[in-house]
């Protein structure tokens, strides 16, 4: 019996990186997954290498910031499935790096679209059908960026240490509830998100690792995994940390 056997995970921005290694993961022990990102390409391939893992997979296009997207992953997850066990909110883009005032207002709604409003959409969306079966597990993927809040990426940082906030409150709102709620900080992982930065930004955030190197998405997702286990039971609207021990707290 594998761990998450008769389970069905929805993950956010699961084309590529990150999203594509937890959904992986989640799937070489047994879920189910939607897969959901708004790059058809990528999400295609993604979609079709996972089914052929073993992974029963169904795909969802869409922008995570539009309600719509979350509404359709919910419907397909349902009418395929039955079920909702686990969400995980990982959709995130990087922005554009400045000093706060060299940016655009308008950068900062853009990265708040993903990094944000994605995460409350999906989880607003799901949250009532893992209510229904009183059991679920959300995990929200933040950054160190958001703890630390890193010079030249201010929306990053601060949508981030939003999304640790809103771990907080949700995990709280639903502690009389089977569904747990938490977050992780990673710290730089080599995936497509770093094309966004200037190679001095990126030198910046890796320096800073005391481990002395960057993050596996295999490592990542280990951890998720965990978090979207039974197993995690005891843990609720908190922040785990996976950032080579940069973080002092
Ligand atoms: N890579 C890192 O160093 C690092 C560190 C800390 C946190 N994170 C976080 O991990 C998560 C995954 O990042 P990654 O490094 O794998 O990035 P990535 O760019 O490799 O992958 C992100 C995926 O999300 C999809 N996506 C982006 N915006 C979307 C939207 N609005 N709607 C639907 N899909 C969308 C992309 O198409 C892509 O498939 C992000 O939330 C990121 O902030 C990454």
């Amino acid at each position: 019996m594998a761990r998450f056997d008769d389970q069905v995970a929805i993950v956010t921005g699961s084309a590529t990186g990150i999203g594509y290694g937890i959904a992986k993961r989640l799937g070489c022990e047994g879920a189910k997954v939607v897969m959901v990102d708004f790059d058809s390409e990528l999400g295609e391939q993604a979609a079709s290498e996972l089914a052929a893992r073993g992974t029963p997979t169904e795909l969802t296009l869409g922008d995570v910031a539009e309600p719509d997207t979350a509404e359709r992953a919910v419907k397909q997850a349902l009418d395929t499935w039955g079920r909702i066990d686990i969400l995980v909110n990982n959709a995130g883009i990087g922005g554009v790096n400045g000093n706060i005032w060299e940016l655009e207002v308008e950068e900062m709604d853009r990265v708040y679209r993903t990094n944000l409003r994605g995460v409350f959409s999906f989880s607003h969306t799901v949250i009532p059908h893992m209510l229904e079966r009183d059991y679920g597990r959300i995990v929200n993927i933040a950054s160190i960026a958001g703890k630390e809040g890193n010079p030249r990426m201010v929306p990053y940082s601060a949508t981030k240490a939003a999304v640790i906030g809103l771990t907080k409150s949700v995990g709280k709102e639903l502690s009389g509830t089977g569904v747990r709620v938490n977050c992780v900080t990673p710290a730089v992982v080599q995936t497509r998100i770093l094309d966004e930065f200037t190679p001095e930004q990126v030198a910046y955030m890796v320096e800073r690792i005391p481990l002395g190197r960057t993050g596996e998405i295999s490592e990542i997702a280990a951890l998720v995994a965990w978090l979207a286990s039974e197993e995690c039971s005891f843990s609720t609207g908190a922040v785990f940390d996976i950032s080579g021990g940069r973080a002092t707290y």
